[in-house]
């Protein structure tokens, strides 16, 4: 098996030697068979694999956090509600807010994880990013965020879950508001759909800093993150995944 970089083919070559009747070899055949399709199949299912295990380790934690985390939001609630000095005051004010946030990761540990059927219904792209959009508009204005919009007008309606495929596009949205601001306090974001063939293509492209070769073959790994610590938790990409894989799509 090797990898052909002028075609940019993978090809698997079987080789079988030709004898004369003295038992020389006179001559070899070989025969080469375009494999690029499996081995990106391959890759896909190893991915999804090792999504898949951590998403059930994932889960287990977060059911186990959850209860014992109400318990410190509401202590420190009903203790804001009591007659204590300033001082300590402001301690559980922190002890509530790290609280809320833990409780923030773990209701993304359980998105990630979730078994959730998809609820399929006729849905177009095209108005759930608008949709998305709307909802970022104001975040957006303020941090000097631009958006260009390519809508294809010929989109059929595809069979898909909405509040899901929201879920996606918002995240995806929000990294490169993230990533963008964090360069250079504002950008560019143009978004494209189009139509090839049987397939619906929407693709995100930022004028952000871009992602480096050694992060591109983790984006999709849960907990895989280059923020600082505390500002994210690396599950966004991940989610998008497990949602887009299990509707049928692809995303990359
Ligand atoms: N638009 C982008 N520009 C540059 N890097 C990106 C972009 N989108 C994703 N990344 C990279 O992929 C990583 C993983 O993204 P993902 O959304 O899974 O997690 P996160 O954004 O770091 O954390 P969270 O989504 O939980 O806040 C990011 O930390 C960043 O390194
Ligand atoms: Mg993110």
């Amino acid at each position: 098996e090797f990898f052909e970089p002028h075609l940019g083919i993978h090809l698997e070559v079987a080789t079988s030697p030709i004898f004369d009747d003295k038992g020389e070899v006179v001559a070899s055949v070989h025969i080469a068979r375009d494999i690029t399709e499996r081995k990106r199949m391959e890759e896909r299912l190893i991915v999804t694999d090792r999504l898949a295990s951590i998403g059930e380790l994932a889960s287990g934690i977060a059911h186990e956090m959850n209860n014992p985390l109400t318990g410190v939001i509401g202590f420190a609630q009903l203790l804001l509600a009591k007659d204590i000095p300033d001082d300590v005051k402001e301690d559980v004010k922190i002890i509530y807010s790290e609280a809320q946030r833990t409780a923030q990761v773990v209701r993304n540990l359980l998105t990630f994880a979730r078994k959730h059927e998809p609820v399929k219904q006729l849905v177009n792209i095209n108005s759930i990013i608008e949709k998305v959009l709307e909802l970022r508009a104001y975040e957006q204005r303020v941090s000097n965020i631009q958006i260009n919009t390519h809508f294809a007008t010929d989109l059929p309606e595809i069979m898909a879950d909405y509040f899901q495929l929201q879920q996606v596009f918002l995240n995806i949205v929000i990294n490169a508001e993230y990533f963008m601001i964090e360069a250079h306090q504002r950008g560019t974001l143009t978004i494209t759909t189009e139509r090839a063939g049987d397939i619906i293509r929407a693709s995100f492209a930022d004028d952000g800093p871009g992602i480096s070769e050694g992060s591109l073959g983790h984006l999709f790994d849960p907990f895989f993150t280059t923020k600082e610590v505390g500002k994210g938790t690396g599950l966004g990409l991940s989610i998008c995944h497990g949602i887009i894989n299990k509707q049928g799509g692809r995303i990359y």
